[in-house]
């Protein structure tokens, strides 16, 4: 099989890594730690022409695409006119991530669980802080794509009226957050789920937990995440039939007879409260760093199921999980998720990687020729695989102690939450 991944950070390494027996791989744009698996192209994911013509010159037999723009903006819907398969939904589909207004009122109008809401456009200023503060606490989101800085948590009413005037009256995410949802803040513990569908049948991949602040103990912004474990085990065999019955299948089975058949990973981000697992969000590709520890896990032929998933079938594969488990510590630059320096040397990566089951996962970083140097907030996924959680954090950090660059930023805690609950 020719495989093209599409992306360029930590989740797309881990792909190539998951990817790395088909018989030809090509990244693109990719990073100096996919050029260990196949040949980085210089296409930009933006380039979705380019993306195509390539995919035909290259015979490629399948495009696994990792970042959401690329799909909101329509890559599986060229590549399908060109007849190549894609892993990753339709712009109609991926509207389920692109649009929180559409994905509130589809949950609305099917009976899916998930938080209270209202949502509200430029120029309802006033009615939207009047619905915030019947709600007290809550979360204000930005409708579009906001790179994850789109959801800030109120506790009171003067943070909801910041928020909405950060939102709708400054423009600080400009058009994506134009228009608002504002919901209840629901209480609970959080987790995550990995769909791979062709849209009829599906696979579930373990679930895992995602830890978005920036500080140790929840504390600070939210960035893109800054480290994972999977399994989760909140997440038990009960609540996964339960999330399976009222959230999974239902949303498979809507999309498609609303006519946006979901094909490719369905990211669905839940909150366990009192009454069951909730929606908090769906994404419509695979999570990162989530899917530094998720497709480690998997044990079957990554790229026979994600072949599967784009061209149909995938209800005939028979594969189990692994009884491993899998931490991802990320390592960023001083400043992230603000601005921060680039160009810093980083040493130690080969030492990290020969850590017993580590794998070193690159996701803002470049090469000079003689180093790789730091290039991005996000710099590294330090990736372990232990027989237990326990063992996965602590060769994880072995690695993270291994590796130096200036400004080396990180959590001493991840995976704390789980051991605590287990
Ligand atoms: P989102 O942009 O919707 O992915 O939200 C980002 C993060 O904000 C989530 O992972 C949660 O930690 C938090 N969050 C979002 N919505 C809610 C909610 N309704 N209640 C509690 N926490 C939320
Ligand atoms: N780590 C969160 C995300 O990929 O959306």
């Amino acid at each position: 099989m020719r495989i093209l991944i599409i992306g360029s950070g930590g989740r797309e390494h881990a792909l190539a890594w998951a990817l790395r027996h088909v018989e030809a791989q090509f990244i693109a744009p990719g990073n100096p730690g996919t050029q260990q698996f196949g040949e980085n192209i210089p296409i930009p994911v933006s380039d979705l022409n380019g993306i195509v013509t390539f995919s035909r010159n290259e015979n490629i037999d399948l495009v696994v695409v990792g970042p959401e723009v690329p799909l909101s903006e329509g890559l599986a819907d060229a590549l399908q006119e060109a007849r190549i398969p894609c892993f990753g939904p339709s712009s109609a589909a991926a509207e389920i991530e692109s649009s929180k207004v559409f994905a509130k009122t589809f949950m609305q109008r099917n009976g899916i669980p998930t938080a209270q809401w209202k949502s509200f456009q430029s120029g309802q200023f006033k009615d939207a802080r009047a619905y915030a503060q019947t709600l007290g606490k809550c979360v204000v989101k930005a409708s579009g794509l906001a790179a994850g800085k789109g959801a800030i948590m109120c506790k009171s009413i003067r943070d909801s009226e910041n928020a909405l005037t950060e939102l709708m009256i400054d423009e600080s995410l400009g058009d994506a957050g134009k228009h608002v949802v504002i919901e209840e803040w629901m209480e609970g513990e959080e987790a995550s789920m990995f769909i791979v569908t062709d849209g009829e049948d599906y696979q579930l991949l373990e679930s895992a937990q995602d830890h978005k602040r920036l500080m140790d103990n929840d504390h600070g912004p939210n960035t893109g995440g800054m480290g994972a474990y999977a399994p989760a085990p909140v997440m038990t065999n009960k609540l996964i039939d339960r999330a399976r019955k009222e959230i999974v299948e239902p949303v498979l089975e809507k999309m498609a007879s609303e006519g946006r058949i979901y094909s490719g990973c369905l990211y669905i981000g839940l909150m366990i409260t009192d009454q069951g697992p909730k929606v908090v969000e769906f994404n419509c590709r695979f999570g990162d760093p989530e899917a530094q520890v998720v497709l480690p896990l998997i044990d079957g032929d990554p790229a026979e199921i994600l072949l599967c998933a784009a061209k149909g079938g995938i209800g005939n594969l028979r594969f189990t999980q692994q009884t491993k488990s899998a931490a991802c510590v990320v390592l960023s630059s001083e400043g992230y998720p603000g601005t921060y320096e680039k160009g810093k040397v980083i040493s130690g990566l080969k030492e990290a990687s020969e850590v017993t089951g580590s794998l070193i996962f690159h996701a803002g970083t470049t090469h000079d020729g003689n180093n790789v140097l730091t290039a991005g907030g996000r710099v590294l996924g330090v990736t372990a695989i232990g027989s237990t959680l326990p063992e996965a954090i602590h060769h994880a950090y072995k690695a993270v102690d291994l590796i130096e660059f200036e400004g080396k930023h990180f959590r001493y805690d991840i995976g704390s939450r789980a051991l605590n609950l287990g």
